[in-house]
């Protein structure tokens, strides 16, 4: 299964057969990964993690003894033991006498001198060894302190449970933040390639809903089964004190879950995959229709995007119920297995009770059990110890069904996280060259998919001080040559150069600092003018912002605004026009300050006035600077200095507008020719 392959499946049909190759290995390979986004929270997990093994040790031992307190020596009238006196603060009168006693000297019968472990329907025969019981006062006072307690407890407990949810959410949500924020950046920087052969959609549910389960992770993968497993052992190590038959037989009961998880498991992850994909494809194209909205009115399209929401919904509701479903019926598969079990034990071990029935460990369980025959207490314990071992493994089966769904969500997030940018720094960069002299292209040969070339060699040079204006079809690859030297994509074959430096041997980061681009596409953000003009830089002042936007020749427009620079645009500049959009995207581009800018058609929309007021403030602006001009404006392009004109991947002629028109039968000739007709071409 390849992971493209995943993104296109629409779900039902394609992906039913297939299932996700989720081996154990790859589960923990996963979960490793996402140590360094963990790393950060380590003191805080420890805290968690301290607290909660604490915590719940606390309320296990407060419970037992709570029990043992309340049955056996409030309700029957019992002495305590020194350790539970010393913790009611109560004297020794209350404390059993006979603690010490050697448990070896008696024999294991129903005579063996524990006063203090009598079970209900104690025969008469062991009175004479019994110690006298605590007397009705004795026992008020252990009830009302092992009240006072009860209530300390139930206070500190319940602080406890209004503060901590929020400390761990505050965790867990710094954690995904983390993982988040690498996401979205290695998206930003993944190439351009990977972003127009994949929906946006996608990398969005990726980052938002798939990078999410990394909180269930420490939860579902770590956590959850520790405290399972630990019912389940403690509960197993009391059974089997009590009787070893009795463990076999629940253990014996396990297999068969185990099995049935076992069967289970591949479908979970089938389901869990589906439903991911189709949610993916839900967010894909909710977010495709409302950022097409104005083209969807156009064509009076909404009742088609209407149905397909429709459609798509309808199949995320399905995946989704499907997925619960399978998790539903393993669940209760399993449940009532345990469920059986835990009425079965209960009947065994209340014919043990009414017989007195001496317990595995018998004389040795005093110590820590408090009794060596079944009785009530032991009998409550026994009960409360297999519930929680059928609980505990009720529980981990679920929990082994949500990780199949949490790694197949992890899986998802990392694919996206493990891609690698094809365009990478250089080890050993070196500094932008300033003060800038030219920037070159050298046989250069460039394709999108292998054996597709679109650019084929490619030799032009620019000086500083210059305006190139690139000419040529649609589609002849003029944008793809600026990408190059902006390295959106890296060439295949020969080199760009800024000075005598290859693009290649600067950071990013630092070639795109000094290069600025205004695209005929442009992308406006719901924020206010100034805002919109500053957006790519962190320093320009207002002064700043006010210039660019004169050079632009959008000053005026603005100025004409209620509230002028400060007024707030609407999504994606949806208040302005087309011209005035395009404006401000020159502002945007003038305010940084560039040696190099690059206008890709971004006066498509204006007049020809002011696209040729525009032009001359650049020029003038841009003395020092390297300026290109895409454009089919022929007005634009006889100013320029030079010209490339661009034919199938290649620039065919260079030169300024005289020198072009002297070359008979040239292209750029017949060009200007087809645009004004013969008369105009000189
Ligand atoms: N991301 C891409 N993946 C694959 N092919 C692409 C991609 N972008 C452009 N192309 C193809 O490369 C060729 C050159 O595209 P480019 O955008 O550079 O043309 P252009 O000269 O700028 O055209 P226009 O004047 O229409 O803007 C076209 O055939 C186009 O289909
Ligand atoms: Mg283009």
């Amino acid at each position: 299964m390849t992971e493209l392959g995943m993104l296109k499946g629409y779900g039902e049909e394609d992906s039913t057969d297939r299932t996700p190759g989720m081996s154990l290995r790859k589960m923990a390979t996963l979960a490793l990964k996402t140590w360094p986004f963990m790393r950060p929270m380590l003191l805080h997990l420890s805290i968690l993690a301290l607290g909660m093994v604490g915590g719940g040790f606390m309320g296990f031992i407060s419970a037992f003894v709570g029990v043992d307190l309340m049955t056996n020596k409030v309700l029957l009238g019992q002495k305590l033991q020194p350790l539970q006196a010393t913790v009611l603060f109560v004297g020794d009168e209350y404390v059993t006498t006979n603690i010490e006693q050697p448990v070896e000297q008696e024999p294991a019968s129903k005579t063996h001198g524990k006063g203090d472990i009598k079970g209900i329907g104690k025969s008469e025969e062991t009175l004479p060894d019994v110690e006298p019981e605590l007397t009705q006062e004795q026992r008020k006072v252990v009830r009302n302190r092992l009240l006072i307690w009860t209530v300390i407890g139930g206070v500190l407990g319940a602080l406890g449970w209004t503060i901590v949810p929020y400390y761990v959410l505050w965790v867990w949500q710094s954690i995904n933040q983390n993982l988040r924020v690498a996401m979205v950046e290695r998206a930003e920087h993944l190439s351009l390639r990977y972003h127009s052969g994949s929906r946006v959609g996608d990398a969005i549910f990726r980052v938002y809903q798939d990078s999410a389960q990394i909180l269930n992770l420490l939860q579902h993968g770590i956590m959850y089964p520790l405290m399972a497993l630990y019912g389940i052992l403690i509960g197993l190590a009391f059974v089997f004190a009590f009787d070893p038959l009795f463990a076999a037989i629940v253990i014996a009961v396990g297999i068969p879950m185990v099995w049935v998880t076992v069967v289970f498991t591949p479908r979970l992850r089938r389901r869990s995959l589906r439903n991911r994909e189709a949610n993916s494809d839900l967010t894909s194209g909710l977010q495709e229709a409302f950022s097409a909205i104005k083209v969807v009115k156009a064509n009076r399209a909404e009742s088609q995007i209407f149905e397909r929401f429709d459609r798509d919904s309808k199949r995320a509701l399905d995946a989704a119920y499907f997925l619960r479903l399978d998790m539903v019926v393993l669940s209760t598969i399993v449940g009532m297995t345990g469920a059986l079990t835990i009425i079965g034990s209960e009947y065994i071990m209340v014919t043990w009770v009414i017989a007195e029935r001496e317990t595995f460990l018998g004389a040795w369980a005093v110590a820590f059990l408090g009794f060596a025959v079944w009785n009530l207490g032991g009998f409550q314990i026994a009960r409360d110890r297999v519930g929680g071992l059928m609980g505990g493994t009720n529980w981990l089966v679920r929990i082994w069904s949500t990780m199949q769904d949490l790694f197949i969500a992890l899986d998802r997030a990392f694919y996206l996280l493990d891609l690698k940018p094809e365009v990478v720094d250089p080890d050993d960069p070196k500094p932008f060259p300033a003060p800038i002299r030219e920037v070159q292209w050298q046989d250069v040969q460039f394709s999108y998919q292998e054996d597709q070339p679109v650019l084929t060699g490619i030799d032009l040079q620019a000086a500083a001080g210059t305006v190139t204006a690139i000419v040529g079809t649609t589609g002849t690859g003029k944008s793809t040559l600026m990408s190059l030297l902006l390295r959106l994509y890296d060439v295949n074959r020969g080199q760009v150069m800024i000075n005598d430096v290859d693009v290649k041997d600067l950071t990013i980061e630092d070639l795109r600092s000094n290069i600025s681009i205004a695209l005929q596409k442009n992308v406006l953000f719901a924020d206010t003018v100034a805002n919109n003009i500053a957006y790519a830089t962190t320093d320009a002042s207002r002064a700043d912002i006010e210039e660019a936007a004169r050079i632009a020749c959008a000053d005026e427009f603005v100025q004409e605004m209620v509230k002028g620079y400060d007024t707030e645009l609407g999504e994606r500049g949806g208040k302005l026009s087309a011209g005035q959009r395009q404006r401000l995207t020159i502002a945007r581009a003038v305010v940084r300050d560039t040696p190099i800018l690059i206008l890709d058609e971004p006066t498509a929309s204006l007049d020809a006035r002011t696209e040729h007021q525009v032009l001359a403030n650049l020029a003038e602006w841009g003395r020092e600077k390297i300026i290109f001009v895409i454009t089919h404006r022929l007005s634009t392009v006889r100013n320029a200095d030079q010209i490339a004109f661009m034919k199938d991947g290649q620039i065919v002629e260079t030169g300024n507008h005289d020198e072009l028109m002297q070359i008979e039968d040239g292209q750029y000739r017949s060009f200007v020719v087809a645009e004004t007709g013969i008369g105009e071409a000189q």
